[in-house]
Formats: structure tokens, C-alpha cells, sequence
């Protein structure tokens, strides 16, 4: 088995080029993105500051990698020119960059060759080592913060209104903060003095549509296979896919990565339409548990509690399911919540696609629900695992 794997070619030349962390080497679709993102940012190479900028659109639009493009092109150009600018990219998803309050700005002061202790100094004391650390630059400094609802989420507001103020400490640098989000209600929630600061411009990426995620995806996968191992067939169908889902790019070259790798696994020496098919059918799967996964404790109890009544009880009422749950409430650690408070929930698991809740007559037993899970079996078996593992976990 493994003589005959090593000798097969491998579809892939650089499966690497369709991954996340690959950097292409030209943004497609994105013109308008860049130039106004330059434009924001271009007082920076007068040593003017430019104003904060606010970034927001969906999960693979391009806001990353569109971001770090212009910034690094601005950095070289500034190099070039013997001008003052630097950049600072952070990703706050990230748990060691942005965990805390502490974290964040030890962090962002490492980026200036300043070690701080991992705990231990008073807040008052990382902010003063940082802002000292910023004026020794004697520089524009653009601080990127990546998915910077985390930090709203985890540190609350007031690090982002010191962040925001933080130009009042300095006297030889001045600093200009680029927020990033997919969520786009993230300004609704801040306090409105962070609103204002953070805001004072706003980018907005939208979804990619077809035909531009298949020029997204022609331009990866000459890097990513083989030539002429990609039926034609084959781009338009994920880039299709993926416009239908919200234009992510990110989804279309997982989708597009998948099916090549069912394709190699099934000793297939082209890539065609049937294994898109099959790699949207594992990418569904997929999504679905992880969606599951990040659902709170008693939704997920709600579930599970559905789950279960389908394989033993088909003819369920919306009365067996409060019977149950509160069997099954137990099992996952939380307390009872009120039949209505299920109910409640039943209908938010609804409104995500996971499951239908019909309201029906039933004569003169009056109206009651019927549910039905929405996934396919595949997929309903590896829920029910994820949900069976949470159950373990609680004990
Ligand atoms: N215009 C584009 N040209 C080339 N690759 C792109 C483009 N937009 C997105 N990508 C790729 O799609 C993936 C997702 O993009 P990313 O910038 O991380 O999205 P976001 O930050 O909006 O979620 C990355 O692998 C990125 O390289
Ligand atoms: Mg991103």
C-alpha cells in the first residue's frame, strides 16, 4: 500500500498555495478595496496621522490578506524612501496575543522589542512601557487589529478607549489603529466614545460572486496541482458553490482543496465533477459540526434531546421533548430552563437550518410541533458523537 502511494504522482504540486497562510502574489477583484484603503492610509508617508480606519464584511472576502498587501507595499515604499512608518499586524483571535487586557499590550509592545514579564505588572505600568516604547520610534505607527471583535469580547471597552488615546502619551510618534471584523455588528456594541474613534473611516469588502472566485481560484490552483489534472469543469463548480454560501473565498479553496484530495485518495488521476460533489458533501459536514460545537450548553442539550427522541420515539410531541430534556439537562451540566424558554430554542435551532419546528393542527388535540433534522445521516451521526463527547465531558 505504501509502495504503490509513493509511486502514484501526486495531483498536488504545492498543496500549500491554497491554504490560508499562503500570500499570493497579486490581489484579484479588490481595486477598490486597496485604493481606498491607500488613500486612508497615505498621510502616514508625511508623517501626518491618517485617520482610524474600521474594516469590516464577511468571513473570506479578503480583508486579511487585502490589508496585510497594502500595508506591507506601503512599509517597502517608506523603507525605500527612508521614511518613518511602521506597521504592527496582530491577530487577536489568537489566544496568546489577546487573551487579556495584559496580553494584548505586551504583545503589541513586543512588536517594538520591549519583553514585558508574562503577569504581574499593574496596568498602569504595561500601558506606560508601551507608550514609551511607541515614542522611541520616532515613527507613524499603524497598529493592524485583526478580527478585533475578540478584543471587545474578552477585554471590554475600556482597552480599546485606552488604545484610542493612547496618541495623547506620545510625543514623537503618532499611531493610527485599522480594526478588522467579520462581525458586522461589532460597532453597535462599543461604547459610543470607541464608536467614534474607531470609525472615523469605514471599508466595507463585500462577498466575492462567481465569476470572481473562479479567477481567485484559476490564479491559486496553477501554483496548488499538477498541470492539466483539473477538469474545466471543475473551478466554476466550487466557485459556484461558494457564491452561493456568502462569496468566501476561503470556502472555495478549502472546497477546491478537498476535492482534490478525494480525488487522490480514490486513486483518481484527474479531478472532476463528482469529487466537487463529494467534497461539498465532507465541507457540509463539516461546517454543521462545528457549527454544533459552538453552540451554548442548552441548545445543545435541546438537541441532543431531539436526537435521541428521533431514534426511539419517530411520532414525538412537543410534551416528550420537555420530558426528556429535562432528563437529558442533567447529562450536559445545566439546569432546567421553563418549557417556553425550550421552545424558544427550538425555534433558534430552526432559524440556523439545523432543523424545521412546524406548527400543525392536530384536530382536536390541538396544534403542536413537528420537527425534523435537516442534515443528512452522515452528518447526523457525527453530531450526535460531538454532542455524545460534550456529555462525557461534563462528568
Ligand atoms: N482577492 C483575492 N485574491 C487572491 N486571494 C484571495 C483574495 N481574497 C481572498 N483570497 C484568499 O482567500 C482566503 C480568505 O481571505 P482572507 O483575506 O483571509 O479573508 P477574510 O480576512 O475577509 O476572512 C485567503 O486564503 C486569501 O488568500
Ligand atoms: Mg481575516
Amino acid at each position: 500500500m505504501f509502495e504503490t502511494y509513493l509511486r502514484r504522482d501526486s495531483l498536488f504540486a504545492e498543496k500549500g498555495a491554497l491554504s490560508d497562510e499562503f500570500r499570493p502574489q497579486a490581489l484579484l477583484h479588490r481595486e477598490r478595496e486597496q485604493k481606498m484603503l491607500a488613500n486612508v492610509l497615505l498621510p502616514a508617508l508625511r508623517g501626518d496621522k491618517p485617520s482610524n480606519l474600521f474594516i469590516y464584511g464577511k468571513t473570506g472576502t479578503g480583508k486579511t490578506i487585502g490589508t496585510r498587501f497594502v500595508c506591507s507595499e506601503m512599509e517597502s515604499f517608506a523603507r525605500e524612501k527612508r521614511l518613518p512608518l511602521k506597521v504592527v499586524y496582530v491577530n487577536a483571535q489568537l489566544k496568546k496575543v489577546a487573551d487579556t487586557e495584559y496580553r494584548l499590550i505586551s504583545t503589541l509592545a513586543s512588536h517594538f522589542g520591549v519583553t514585558l514579564p508574562a503577569t504581574g505588572l499593574p496596568t498602569g505600568k504595561i500601558y506606560k512601557a508601551f507608550s514609551s516604547a511607541l515614542d522611541t520610534q520616532k515613527s507613524l505607527v499603524l497598529i493592524v487589529i485583526d478580527e478585533i471583535d475578540n478584543v471587545v469580547r474578552k477585554c471590554g471597552n475600556e482597552l480599546l478607549y485606552n488604545l484610542m488615546r493612547i496618541n495623547s502619551e506620545l510625543k514623537s510618534s503618532r499611531v493610527s489603529i485599522i480594526g478588522i471584523t467579520n462581525d458586522l455588528n461589532l460597532l453597535k456594541q462599543v461604547d459610543s466614545r470607541v464608536r467614534s474613534s474607531l470609525s472615523e473611516e469605514e471599508l466595507v469588502f463585500a462577498p466575492y460572486d462567481a465569476t470572481q472566485l473562479s479567477d481567485i481560484l484559476e490564479a491559486r490552483s496553477s501554483v496548488a496541482f499538477q498541470p492539466g489534472v483539473i477538469d474545466q469543469s471543475v473551478i466554476p463548480k466550487c466557485a459556484a458553490y461558494a457564491a452561493r454560501e456568502h462569496g468566501d473565498a476561503r470556502r472555495a479553496l478549502n472546497l477546491l482543496r478537498m476535492a482534490g484530495e478525494v480525488a487522490e485518495r480514490s486513486g483518481a488521476p484527474r479531478i472532476d465533477a463528482t469529487h466537487v460533489d463529494m467534497a461539498v458533501e465532507k465541507l457540509d459536514t463539516e461546517t454543521a459540526v462545528e457549527f454544533v460545537k459552538n453552540q451554548p450548553l442548552q441548545s445543545k442539550a435541546v438537541l441532543y434531546t431531539i436526537i435521541a427522541l428521533k431514534e426511539t420515539h419517530p411520532d414525538f410531541t412537543t410534551g416528550d421533548i420537555y420530558t426528556k430534556y429535562k432528563a437529558v439537562c442533567p447529562l450536559f451540566g445545566q439546569k432546567c430552563l421553563t418549557q417556553r424558554r425550550v421552545s424558544d430554542l427550538i425555534n433558534e435551532l430552526a432559524s440556523t437550518g439545523i432543523l424545521s419546528a412546524d406548527v400543525v393542527s392536530k384536530g382536536r388535540y390541538g396544534r403542536s410541533k413537528t420537527i425534523d433534522l435537516l442534515v443528512n445521516n452522515q452528518t447526523l451521526v457525527k453530531i450526535s458523537a460531538t454532542l455524545r463527547a460534550e456529555v462525557v465531558a461534563a462528568y
